[in-house]
């Protein structure tokens, strides 16, 4: 079976992550969640000020500190999942926050943040049998990926389970926050700039609102299975 790239986009708090990583772990590939990645980028700007009072970035000031900040994953064999590190802190408990929630749109929108963003998701990714999810996987990242899918559900399917998780972690939030959070989400990601969150034109859609986990897994082990055995 040769060694493929496999690109996952979709909405926020779709179940892309579940889905990418459990693909991942059964055919033994390299996972990386790039959301990770932007929020890591914007817990750092929480923590040094780099917003203004109205949420905006200052953007300025975060490019003078964009060499200052460096993330990298580690496998955590207990979770079986990769942890994201910020500068060698563990802060994947954090990233995942309402607050870090409600500043990283703006701060994936912008640009230098984004071309130093894919150019380190491409260097992980240059040997293939990797899967990556994100938002500009298939259309920007890896443009030539042999297995690209784009997942979607309903905006209300997507906060109760983003509100579950949350609950799970005792991190627990008003529901109705959750909800305004992802539409809000969902807005500025299709209609920023740099890249905006759309499907690419060779991706598979599945939209998830009614299956189970189970479900949808055998659905992506099954395209994987079809295109990893494609000459
Ligand atoms: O997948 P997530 O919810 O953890 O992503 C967090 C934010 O990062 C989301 O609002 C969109 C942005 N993002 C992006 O712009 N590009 C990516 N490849 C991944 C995430």
């Amino acid at each position: 079976m040769k060694k493929i790239t496999i690109a996952i986009d979709g909405y926020s708090s779709c179940g892309k992550s579940t889905m990418a990583k459990d693909l991942a772990r059964r055919i033994g590939y390299v996972y990386v969640d790039t959301g990770a990645m932007y929020r890591a980028v914007t817990l750092y700007a929480l923590r040094n000020g780099l917003f203004a009072e109205d949420g905006s970035v200052l953007t300025e000031q975060l490019e003078k500190h964009m060499g200052n900040i460096n993330i990298t994953f580690q496998f955590n064999p207990e979770t079986q999942k990769p942890d994201t590190y910020l500068n060698g802190e563990l802060v994947e408990k954090e990233i995942r926050s309402l607050e870090v929630s409600n500043h990283v749109s703006p701060i994936a929108a912008v640009p230098f943040v984004r071309t130093a963003m894919v150019a380190q998701q491409q260097a992980m990714g240059q040997e293939g049998g990797i899967v990556m999810d994100g938002r500009d996987i298939g259309t920007t990242v890896f443009p030539q990926a042999e297995l690209k899918i784009f997942v979607t559900a309903s905006a209300e399917v997507r906060a109760q389970r983003r509100y579950d998780e949350l609950v799970s972690k005792g991190m627990p939030e008003p529901y109705e926050d959750i909800l305004k959070n992802v539409e809000e989400r969902d807005y500025i990601d299709t209609h920023r700039e740099v890249s905006p969150l759309r499907q690419a034109d060779d991706a598979l859609l599945l939209d998830n609102s009614h299956m189970t986990i189970p479900e949808q897994n055998e659905w992506v082990m099954a395209r994987y299975l079809e295109r990893a055995s494609e000459d």
